[in-house]
């Protein structure tokens, strides 16, 4: 069978791969589903609850303000110049259900790197395609599951530093498994001289430790990345763990001391976490969701039109 996704893998990467940030090549970029014409295709077929379309304003004192949109019915190929022009991003969400083929070839990427790679055994993947403007910045945070960024058009310089205190403390990840969102983590400029910086272009794959905070900020031109995620059996027993001692915390009054991911103590975590999430609280706390604030209108000022906040 020939390589589809990683036709020049070395020996070293097998060591590299989720263990230290390291950029690999891959051929995705030259894959026809990630052709101009394909994502103008998907673009226009997206449902509004596989994506979402951020406007970054250069607001008040506060800085740059972030509001979600919608592409309102506006051509795929009008909405990829619009971000090329603007301080906008659109995020296209687990595609793979959207379109089967781009799941089969998720499947495909985990396969061969599994082939790669002995003890590493991936599931619960998830596909995402972002396409940014020139200049936009992802802020310093973290990920609970691991991923990987796969960079199909336009160059951007990411930043990866160590997933250990004080670049990342235990507590941030329970915030981020408690609310659900990816929670701002605090950043300090000093922590760029710990960081690995990587100049990522087209045909080059990023790598990095499980929960390793990164950053990222593009050159100036229109960036096309794929993210991947996905879950190993000791990611969810992590996650597990972190949402319980979020619980303890902030319900039980508890400051939970062990990170076992085994025995008796775990698994009584692992009981108290699926019973809260299934509780109106976890609900209440994961369910806020930004509402939709402006809509793509091409004749309009910038190309937006306000619209009365709604919930999708
Ligand atoms: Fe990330």
């Amino acid at each position: 069978m020939t390589a589809a996704v990683f036709p020049a893998w070395r020996p070293e990467f097998t060591e590299q791969w989720g263990r230290r940030p390291a950029c690999l090549p891959h051929a995705l970029h030259e894959n026809p589903l990630f052709s101009r014409e394909a994502l103008i295709d998907l673009i226009g077929r997206c449902p509004p609850a596989h994506y979402a379309l951020v406007n970054t304003t250069r607001g008040s004192a506060q800085g740059r303000r972030w509001r979600e949109g919608a592409i309102a019915g506006v051509a795929g190929a009008r909405v990829i110049a619009m971000i090329g022009d603007g301080s906008l991003w659109l995020n296209l969400r687990d595609v793979g259900r959207v379109d089967g083929r781009y799941e089969t070839l998720l499947q495909t990427a985990y396969r061969e790197l599994m082939g790669h790679v002995p003890g590493f055994e991936a599931r619960d993947l998830k596909m995402g395609i972002l396409i940014s403007s020139p200049g936009a910045r992802v802020h310093y945070h973290c990920d609970l599951p691991g991923q990987a960024l796969w960079q199909i058009a336009g160059r951007k310089r990411v930043f990866v530093y160590p997933a250990e205190p004080p670049y990342l403390r235990p507590q941030a990840l329970e915030n981020i498994a408690y609310s659900g969102f990816e929670f701002k983590l605090e950043y300090r400029p000093e922590f760029d001289a710990a960081a690995r910086v990587f100049e990522l272009e087209p045909g080059g794959v990023l790598t990095w430790p499980l929960n390793a905070p990164h950053r990222i900020e593009n050159h100036d031109e229109l960036n096309i990345s794929v993210t991947t995620e996905h879950w190993t059996e000791a990611n969810r027993r992590a996650q597990r763990l972190h949402m319980a001692h979020a619980v303890m915390r902030h319900h039980l009054g508890l400051a939970p001391r062990s990170q076992a991911l085994e025995g008796a103590a775990y698994w009584a975590k692992s009981l108290l976490q699926a019973a809260w999430r299934r509780s109106p609280w976890a609900e209440r706390t994961q369910k806020a969701h930004r509402p939709i604030e402006f809509r793509l209108s091409p004749d309009a000022p910038e190309g937006m039109l306000d619209t009365a906040p709604e919930s999708r």
